[in-house]
């Protein structure tokens, strides 16, 4: 039961504060399944005052429009406001917009912003708040329209500053929202990248966004064209590492790594460079131990982020490798078998020698996760298939190749892990693979048994997990993007 006094501000409580304490009164009272489908999992208010600091206030500006979509508490809206009145300079007047869903949450919400207006009063600044108590992805679907792109003619429908710690959550199909984007990202939707787009339409030439969102946008091929058009439209200035979402937000158990993206409208083609840097502190006090600046490259179009110095130094010094697995006729592809969805009469063992009418199934064992075994014919049974018009679709001609099999977030210790095949060790004609192998061979002919070995080294070496940690997260890398890994050339 929350008592009336508690919904009133402490005396001297900064708007921020109070935000956070009537944050954590709604977030106490609700059930996590309602939470996870809100997408809800506040900010720390030491978060929000970081944020916050990211934007530069003009010295002579008098008027600023703000926009907070998925506002929750409105702790975000509160955190910037605090800092654009401490700083002041010309401010006069503040507009702000606030899009929330939760009608449990608006009340909370409607207390912090009168609490705000009332407080920014003292500091000579009139604030007039408007909270749209609507889905923000609906009011503002016109704007994704290819041809509503939001220009200087319609100001004063843009804003100076977009602040968001946007809902994230993964759209179904059916989600009418799913289909606003569906063009620009392959793969799954989460809410969280229509909330940014949107957002990156909506500001001023020169308007400032700081959006809290999961990493995930930053490489993979899923997000290729998205990245491309949101690049286009906006230019990063700095991304913040903050580690995985379960140690910054409260109440809730988010699992993807997350980033706070400080961006700017800008329309010019020319390239850009962003900082980078990283707190990683258990109390996620926003101080940043690591900064280092990147370029970023159209045409590579990934936005790798590397956590410290040295991971800075192992990026420059991969970048620099100029062969690639894929120019080196290097082809990726799946394994096929599921041993235990083959009939029986598909199945055979080793007891006979009849090498010409069977194949060899490979798969990689668990066991060690650095030091993957490759399942010897003679420990496991049904590893040999016979060769029939049943199988026949998964077989390949015996040759050396290199199995691979990626690890997702459970297995953190590693991206990848890679073991050498060589023709020499199966006297049959054919082989296949089971289904979370990816087998590596050459396009042109056959990898020799050397450069094989060497290839699985290189896979195997801390360098590439590093290099992969680096560009991808925590994030599974598809076969295809396994292929565009930089190799160094050979003397
Ligand atoms: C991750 S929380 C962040 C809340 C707040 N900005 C903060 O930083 O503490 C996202 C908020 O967006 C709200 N939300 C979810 N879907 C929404 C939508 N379609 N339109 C507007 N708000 C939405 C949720 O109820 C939740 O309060």
């Amino acid at each position: 039961m929350i008592r009336k006094s508690e919904l009133t501000p402490l005396e001297s409580e900064s708007p921020c504060e109070f935000a956070g304490r009537l944050a954590d009164m709604s977030a106490g009272s609700k059930p996590a399944h309602k939470k996870q489908a809100l997408g809800q999992f506040f900010t720390p208010p030491e978060t929000a005052r970081f944020m916050a600091k990211f934007y530069s206030l003009r010295e002579d500006q008098k008027h600023i429009r703000i926009l907070d979509p998925g506002t929750g508490s409105g702790l975000l809206s509160c955190a910037l406001a605090e800092k654009i009145a401490k700083e002041k300079k010309s401010i006069r007047s503040i507009e702000l917009i606030c899009y929330e869903i939760d009608d449990e949450v608006i009340s909370f919400t409607r207390l912090s912003l009168d609490h705000l207006k009332n407080w920014i009063s003292n500091y000579g600044i009139k604030l007039e708040y408007e909270l749209r108590c609507k889905d923000f992805v609906e009011d503002n679907r016109n704007v994704l329209q290819e041809t509503s792109n939001l220009d200087g003619s319609q100001d004063e429908k843009l804003y100076d500053v977009i602040i968001s710690n946007p809902p994230f959550f993964k759209l179904s199909k059916e989600d009418a929202r799913h289909s606003l984007v569906s063009h620009l990202i392959a793969g799954q939707i989460n809410i969280y990248s229509v909330f940014i787009f949107i957002a990156s339409k909506m500001l001023k030439e020169n308007g400032e966004m700081i959006f809290l969102i999961p990493r995930s946008f930053c490489a993979g091929n899923f997000f290729r064209q998205f990245r491309e058009k949101l690049l286009s439209l906006i230019k990063f200035e700095h991304i913040h590492l903050l580690g995985s979402g379960a140690k910054i937000f409260k109440y809730a158990s988010v699992l993807s790594e997350t980033v706070m993206v400080h961006a700017r409208r800008n329309s010019t083609k020319e390239k850009v460079s962003y900082k980078i840097s990283t707190s990683f502190s258990e109390k996620n006090t926003g101080e940043a131990d690591f900064r280092y600046s990147f370029l970023f490259d159209p045409k590579e179009n990934i936005i790798p982020l590397p956590s410290c110095a040295s991971e800075a130094e192992l990026l420059e010094d991969v970048k620099s490798w100029k062969g690639s697995l894929k120019e080196n006729n290097i082809q990726g592809n799946t394994g096929q078998v599921v041993l235990s969805k083959l009939s029986k009469d598909s199945l055979t063992d080793n007891s006979t020698e009849r090498h010409t009418e069977k194949a060899l199934v490979l798969g990689l064992n668990n066991s060690g996760l650095n030091t993957p075994k490759l399942c010897a014919p003679e420990s496991y049974r049904g590893e040999f298939i016979e060769i029939n018009e049943r199988t026949w679709n998964f077989l390949v001609p015996n040759k050396n190749c290199i199995l691979l099999r990626r690890y997702n977030t459970k297995h953190k210790d590693r991206r990848i892990a890679a073991v050498a095949f060589l023709r020499k060790s199966y006297e049959g004609n054919y082989i296949a693979f089971e289904k979370q192998v990816i087998f590596l061979s050459s396009s042109k002919g056959e990898l020799s048994e050397n450069e094989t070995k060497e290839l699985a080294a290189l896979l195997n070496s801390e360098k590439i997990d590093q290099y992969l940690k680096i560009i991808y997260g925590d994030i599974n890398v598809t076969p295809e993007e396994l292929l565009n890994l930089p190799l160094p050339l050979k003397e």
